[in-house]
């Protein structure tokens, strides 16, 4: 049956609809639901004239604008690269220190900006480094904390790191301010720093990755959470008070010598030392996801680092004004009151995809949960990186002024299966010619978005 939903009938979702109020930027988002960062893949792209890459397109700000409508407080963009050729993914977004405040590419992120911000929500920018997570098709040669190779994983190979120059940290740390710059200029509300996920800011944090004996070495918290003190400070000293300033972080990560959540705990208490508003508390990476209910105890709870977020939350003295919001497989309404006791707010990725008026539909329609794709296609019980496809082909209906496909209709499930099998094909086919990018299309009917 279509527009099947998690939850049961009963809770009052009024606690979620509450304003939340940042410090130092002072600024207060209309409520509790964050759209959580997904790289969407729509923005330009070039094989071969890096500076190509990058811009915005006519479907991204499309994009924006429909979450823009949606009730949302704070819309966090997939993450933004400070290089054109140091890329999370093709189709990113890119700022980089060569990206001028004016021409085409700084008016399409105004744009952007503009369309997201129509009814009210904060727009913000995940600015982003993969490290040594660069697919080795985009970039043989990765930076990181250390020279530790990423394995392949889902498919990919993964460039050869070394260990950052004290120069080439210093360039990177001037990337993010170019970009937290550049914008606030282009009129978003503030930055995310992608510090999860193990991308570089996680590779420094963690003693997996990071194998320094220098200042930016694991000996201390302080050497530890060098670069991303570094990179805040040169933020605030480009961007007003008011700007927002944020991270990513990971509450843990489920590996040998992983961050452990008393770990994340340390670096959240010197976070708000050094000015940060909020963290949006996630977990894994591409080692080791984490994104699925592993356990039954973990779908009990349904957020998967809650556990982990509370020991974090109680290790932040009672006047913390560090604000939390937690992220990763919320999915009814009744859980995401509990979280509520927990952390600040809530954030939601897949089900940003799936719609992009959630948090309207929660606090308006009072519906019990997002939609329950069918068996298997949510990968809270199954694979991550089929999801990741599923939700970058959701995002792109979007984008193009459609709504996005039904998950929870077997049909539609059933014709999309085949329609990922033939797209697979090309993608293999592509392999380091890197004109096959986008993501899969869905040719059953489409509704256009009135
Ligand atoms: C299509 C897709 C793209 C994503 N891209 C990013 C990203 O650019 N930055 C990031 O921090 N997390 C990214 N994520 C992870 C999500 O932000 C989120 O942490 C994860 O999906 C768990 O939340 P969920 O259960 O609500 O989907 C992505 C997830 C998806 C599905």
């Amino acid at each position: 049956m279509p527009y099947e939903r998690y939850g049961t009938k009963g809770a009052d979702p009024s606690p979620l609809g509450q304003p939340i109020t940042f410090s130092p930027s002072g600024r207060t988002a209309l409520n509790r639901f964050m759209k959580s960062p997904m790289a969407e893949g729509l923005a330009t792209w070039d094989p071969k004239v890096p500076h190509l890459r990058g811009e915005p397109t006519k479907d991204l700000i499309e994009l924006y604008r429909r979450w823009g409508e949606g009730g949302w407080g704070m819309i966090v963009t997939g993450n933004i690269d400070t290089s054109f050729d140091a890329l999370d993914d093709i189709g990113d977004m890119i700022i980089t220190p060569k990206c001028e405040f004016r021409g085409p590419r700084f008016e399409k992120f105004q744009e952007l900006a503009k369309g997201a911000k129509a009814h009210g929500s904060f727009i913000l920018g995940q600015i982003s480094h993969p490290g040594r997570q660069v697919q080795y098709r985009l970039n043989k040669e990765a930076i990181s904390a250390s020279d530790v190779q990423l394995e392949p994983k889902m498919d990919m190979m993964f460039g050869n790191p070394h260990a950052a120059s004290k120069a080439e940290i210093d360039e990177i740390v001037e990337g993010f301010a170019y970009a937290a710059e550049y914008l606030e200029k282009a009129g978003f509300d503030g930055v995310e720093l992608h510090g999860a996920h193990g991308y570089l800011i996680s590779q420094f944090l963690s003693r997996r990755t990071n194998k320094r004996t220098d200042e930016y070495g694991t000996q201390t918290v302080e050497n530890r959470l060098r670069f991303i003190t570094d990179i805040a400070r040169a933020i605030r000293k480009r961007v007003s008070p008011h700007f927002i300033v944020a991270s990513k972080l990971n509450s843990v990560e489920f590996q040998d010598a992983g961050v452990t959540a008393e770990e994340a705990q340390e670096v959240c208490i010197c976070l708000e030392r050094e000015g940060f508003d909020f963290v949006e508390l996630s977990g894994g990476n591409y080692e080791s996801f984490g994104l699925k209910w592993e356990k039954e105890s973990t779908q009990k709870r349904e957020g998967f680092f809650l556990k982990f977020a509370k020991i974090i939350s109680e290790g932040l003295s009672d006047d913390s004004k560090l604000k939390l919001y937690l992220v990763g497989g919320l999915r009814t309404t009744a859980a995401m009151l509990e979280v509520l006791n927990i952390v600040d707010g809530v954030s939601f990725a897949r089900p940003a995809a799936a719609e992009p008026d959630f948090p309207l539909k929660v606090l308006k329609e009072g519906v019990t949960g997002s939609i329950k794709p069918v068996d298997g296609y949510d990968s809270i019980g199954g694979n991550f990186a089929v999801d990741l496809g599923i939700a970058k082909a959701q995002l792109t209906q979007t984008a193009r002024g459609y709504e996005p496909i039904d998950l929870s209709d077997g049909e539609v499930v059933k014709r999309f299966q085949e329609d990922i099998d033939n797209w697979w094909k090309n993608v293999v086919a592509d392999g380091d010619k890197l004109e096959y990018i986008r993501a899969p299309e869905y040719s059953g009917p489409l509704k256009l978005h009135e």
